[in-house]
């Protein structure tokens, strides 16, 4: 599919107001996107759990109005949030030629998140992607006629153009973004890993280490710049290609070991390019530090297959099979609780993707 072929055509603009609610989770990342080209195409391919406790919860209210300007309101959590406005603004702009009754409703935007306000979890996939699927809704109600793969591929498409990894939000459980030649895949738009997938990786487990809770002190759309002209850049992008390739027959064959392999790997990468960018700069944390040793020495002293991965951030996400949920727990609580802020992680696991709350 191509960019035209997501261009609303026609619609009944009849339609004086009504309302829609989606919740959608957020994803991590097991081989990262880091590095982009307009408009909001990866320069690597990526591959996401999606997640299943952290999400956000989104109603969008619309009413006909006059006049040619966008008109938005957002209310983050019951509060009016004027510090989002731009982000929405810079979303409905990239997003006008694909949804062209923007300009004809006022929409009210009411948000939230199921995790803790400024956990320096990212919202913007869960947020961007819940946004999207609303929208998308909205152009079923003014007429469009889409099939569910459709609906789907065109909010994926959507959540895109407000944040590259939305886009892997929409759909459960492992979700691929960008073109390569191992799976199925789009620049455009994420679509579910249809390989095979051993049981192994059933119900795979995620706990949130909150080791810093504030705001990044550089943005990922920064951090998306400095890839451009960064010395290490092409092996890089070659990098993700490979262990795209490498974690599909992980998937199928259920080898955890590699899959560990990989998946750190990856982490680590990721920081790595952010240390070797112009200007660099450094996001993890000490206790980042220290609890990515614990783990090793976790692993190598019981045989687990415990891992861990890291967004644009300091937290930590540990990432366990089903069949360990109980003694990593008991290793977190005892171990590794002492270097999150206050002591606090999140549950979570891998989740089926977003859904329609109200019609
Ligand atoms: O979606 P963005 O532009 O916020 O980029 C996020 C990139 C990482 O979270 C660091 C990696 C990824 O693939 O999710």
């Amino acid at each position: 599919m191509t960019e035209n072929d997501f261009i609303l055509k026609s619609f009944n603009s009849n339609l004086e107001a009504g309302s829609v609610k989606w919740s959608s989770p957020s994803n991590i990342a097991l081989v990262k996107y880091w590095g982009k080209r307009e408009p909001q195409i990866p320069e690597n391919p990526s591959i996401s759990f999606t997640l299943s406790n952290c999400k956000t919860i989104t109603e969008v209210t619309y009413t006909k109005k006059e006049g040619s300007d966008f008109s938005f309101d957002i209310y983050f959590e019951g509060e009016k949030n004027e510090a989002f406005k731009p982000k929405i603004q810079t979303f409905f702009e990239r997003i006008e030629a694909y949804v062209p009754f923007l300009r004809d409703y006022h929409f009210k935007i009411e948000t939230s998140n199921t995790f803790p306000h400024s956990s320096g979890i990212a919202s913007s996939a869960s947020g961007m992607s819940a946004l999207a699927l609303c929208l998308t809704s909205i152009e079923e109600y003014l007429g469009a006629d889409y099939t569910s793969d459709y609906f789907l591929k065109k909010s994926s498409f959507l959540a895109r153009l407000g944040s590259g990894s939305a886009c892997r939000s929409v759909e459960g459980e492992l979700v691929v973004w960008g073109q390569n030649e191992s799976m199925e895949s789009s620049d455009l738009y994420g679509i579910k890993f249809n390989g095979d997938l051993h049981s192994n990786f059933k119900n795979y487990q995620d706990t949130i280490l909150l080791v810093d809770k504030g705001e990044k002190q550089v943005s990922s759309t920064l951090g998306h710049q400095l890839m451009h002209g960064h010395p290490f850049a092409k092996e890089r992008f070659k990098q993700a290609h490979h262990h795209l390739a490498q974690l599909k027959a992980v998937f199928a064959s259920g080898d955890l070991e590699n899959f560990v392999k990989i998946v750190e790997s990856e982490a680590l990468t990721l920081h790595a390019m952010m240390m070797t960018s112009e200007p660099y700069f450094i996001l993890m944390k000490p206790n980042t530090l220290e609890i990515i040793n614990k783990i090793w020495t976790y692993r190598k002293a019981t045989g687990s297959q415990v891992c861990f991965t890291l967004d644009a951030g300091a937290n930590v996400h540990v990432l366990y099979p089903e069949n360990e949920k109980d003694d990593v727990l008991q290793f977190i609580k005892r171990d590794l609780a002492v270097y999150c802020q206050n002591k606090q992680y999140l549950l979570d696991c891998v989740g089926k993707g977003a859904q329609l709350i109200k019609n």
